[in-house]
């Protein structure tokens, strides 16, 4: 599939309103116009037409490239109808809130957390008998990882939905989930779940359908009688999961076809070309706002639209969709917003945030995978110079957008290194990827981690890395060794981490586990489905007897809380850790340490970091040169709450972490 039907200029023939007349004579029946009038149909006509003069030019820009708009406009509008019918009194509420707020998810006080609903606490119920803890931890953002009902058998940690309107029977049902939310809500904490939209399990009425000779769900997929069309899309496809999936496509014996199967053969990718895909996840996106979601994340957004000859992943038109499926959800509940989940290189990664015509209309956070990158990248080879050239030649994002910062998520880390920014630093970078996979394997001499290869690509030497924060920082090593010196330089570059993690500016999405500083879970191969799936390695059940006794700050799990839960607290109280402002990256003088400079109207700020493990000399005169510094140049010390002396020569200890104002 390469291209999907473009609209026609021809609208349907009635409209309820009269068609106004172009400029020229000629009728022009244009779809906004028709949109609006649609919209007349709600009892609550004037306020959704207002959101549609601010969104329906959005939303038929992004349909236009892709369908037929006057087609897919009335059933676009139906499931807006519907939807907004059935918003209940609190969500509305919700709406007009976040309309005075539109920066709502890029204040400072956003904290992110992101967990399994079993790992943490078995169930949903069961996590609303933990919102102490998150509370405790300032978290204002919780992302519970798949919570739908998954295919049985292996489901990719719930990445194989079965059913969109089903929560897990075994984490509950789709009124614990309401309940959750609003317990949340209450709390000031907003919900973020997945939205799985590049595939579905085998075992989703879509697939069950298309096996039984449905042509209309077969049209939902891509099925390809022989080998022909599979072959000429290999040529150009990466492997995603070379060790357990190989290839991109999977020969269904029921439907006697190729289906295409980018991740696992079990999680069939969708025809997003047919409009009737389309329609089904506007419904889906609005009915999970309904349940209360805050914020979805568009998984694996990337894949979703296949294009001969390319990569398949960020084609113009997966950026012309997320646009109109977001005025979609602008317009029926506003105070949802999307999250693009899309680990792919810096360049490639702006559009998802908004580029050129889709500026400011696209998903309003991304992760921020190339930071993470570059903090695991500066701590092993102790310079972080390749940090600044990668991060320094990043493009301008919109004001409205904020990065999901994050030291570790539930993925593995793919050693995204870009050649070029190797060698501007003087790298080699194959060989850098090759050292950093090993070096955080455990491998390689001086190394402070241990880890796991996940998915060793041998044709391409490609190795990406699973280990939770705390082994790859080295607590696991200093554990077990016993050395009480090198536990608490373990737990200082840990704290260094997520000092940068929360001082880049943006959403930091803390990943369950790392504030009690768990290390690797090797258990997880005693677990058939998990076995072959090295992830696992990094996603811990949450120990709640650790986790109680976290006011004990002699321990490493309490002092490791502790300090995250500080960062948090200063971080809630600096305006220029507002998202709206880009980060600046420099690396003036000693390659060992980093800057991260925010301009912000309130005040300017400093990150000042050492990402070694030895003493580094700076010279202060290059901080009060950008403007740091009070009459006596002295800088303000946000995390001790001291003040820094910017002295000609200054003396940085080993995993400094410093959040410096005027
Ligand atoms: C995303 C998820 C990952 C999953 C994949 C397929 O990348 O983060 O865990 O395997 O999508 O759904």
């Amino acid at each position: 599939m390469t291209d999907a039907p473009r609209a026609t200029p021809d609208a349907p023939g009635a409209s309820p309103t009269p068609a106004p007349t172009a400029a020229g004579g000629t009728p022009a029946t244009d779809p906004f116009t028709h949109g609006r009038a649609l919209l007349a149909a709600s009892p609550d006509a004037a306020l959704l037409q207002t959101r549609w003069d601010r969104w329906g030019h959005d939303l038929i820009a992004g349909l236009a490239p892709v369908y037929d708009v006057d087609a897919i406009l009335p059933r676009v509008i139906d499931v807006i109808l519907a939807a907004h019918d059935a918003r209940t009194t609190q969500l509305r509420q919700r709406d007009l809130e976040r309309t005075y707020q539109p920066d709502w998810y890029q204040q400072p006080s956003m904290i992110g957390y992101a967990m399994y609903t079993d790992r943490f606490a078995g169930t949903l119920a069961g996590v609303r008998e933990h919102l102490d803890y998150l509370s405790d931890l300032g978290v204002t953002y919780l992302h519970l990882m798949p919570l739908l009902r998954p295919r049985t058998g292996p489901n990719d940690g719930g990445y194989a939905v079965a059913d969109y309107r089903e929560v897990n029977p075994s984490l509950g049902t789709m009124a614990d989930l309401e309940s959750l939310a609003d317990d949340l809500h209450a709390r000031g904490v907003s919900l973020t779940l997945d939205l799985v939209l590049n595939h579905v399990a085998d075992q989703h009425e879509w697939a069950e359908r298309a096996r039984r000779g449905d042509a209309k769900y077969r049209n939902y997929f891509y099925c390809f009688p022989d080998r022909t069309q599979p072959d000429l899309y290999e040529r150009t496809l990466p492997e995603i999961f070379p060790d357990f999936a190989p290839g991109s496509f999977t020969f269904d014996e029921t439907l006697g076809e190729w289906v295409w199967t980018t991740f696992n053969s079990w999680q069939w990718d969708l025809n997003w070309g047919n409009p009737d895909v389309f329609v089904e996840f506007a419904d889906i996106i609005l009915y999970l706002a309904n349940k209360g979601a805050d914020c979805l994340r568009l998984d694996a957004i990337a894949f979703i639209w296949k294009r001969v000859g390319t990569d398949c992943q960020g084609q113009p038109e997966v950026h012309a969709i997320t646009q109109a499926l977001r005025a979609i959800a602008h317009i029926a509940a506003p105070a949802l917003i999307l999250k693009a989940e899309a680990i792919v290189a810096p360049q490639l990664l702006v559009p998802y945030l908004g580029q050129g015509e889709h500026a400011g209309k696209l998903s309003e956070i991304a992760y921020h995978n190339s930071l993470m990158v570059q903090i695991w990248s500066a701590l092993a080879s102790r310079d972080a110079r390749l940090m600044a050239q990668a991060l320094g030649r990043f493009p301008t994002v919109p004001t409205t957008s904020a990065w999901g910062t994050y030291a570790r998520c539930h993925d593995d880390i793919g050693w995204a290194i870009d050649d070029a920014d190797a060698a501007a630093v003087g790298f080699n970078g194959f060989l850098h990827r090759r050292f950093l996979a090993d070096f955080y394997r455990g491998d390689h001499p001086g190394s402070f981690s241990r880890g796991e290869h996940f998915q060793v690509n041998e044709e391409t030497g490609d190795r990406r890395t699973s280990g939770t924060a705390a082994s790859m920082t080295g607590i696991e090593v200093a554990l077990a060794s016993g050395d009480e010196g090198q536990l608490q330089l373990a737990l200082e570059r840990l704290r260094c981490v997520y000092a940068m993690v929360y001082g880049f500016g943006g959403i930091p999405l803390l990943y369950m586990g790392d504030e009690l500083a768990l290390t690797n879970d090797y258990g997880f191969v005693d677990d058939p489905e998990h076995a072959d799936d090295n992830r696992w390695l990094h996603r811990p059940r949450m120990p709640w007897a650790l986790a109680d006794a976290r006011e004990d700050t002699s321990t490493v799990h309490g002092a490791t809380f502790a300090s995250i839960r500080h960062l948090g607290r200063v971080r809630a109280t600096l305006p220029q850790l507002h998202a709206a402002p880009q980060t600046q990256v420099l690396v003036p003088q000693d390659p060992g340490i980093v800057l991260f400079v925010r301009r912000h109207a309130a005040r300017l700020y400093v990150g000042l970091f050492n990402v070694t493990d030895s003493w580094r000399t700076f010279g202060g005169g290059f901080l009060r040169d950008l403007g740091l510094g009070d009459g006596a140049a002295r800088a303000r010390e946000h995390l001790s709450g001291q003040h820094v002396a910017l002295l000609d020569e200054m003396h940085i200890p080993p995993y400094t972490a410093w959040w410096l104002t005027s």
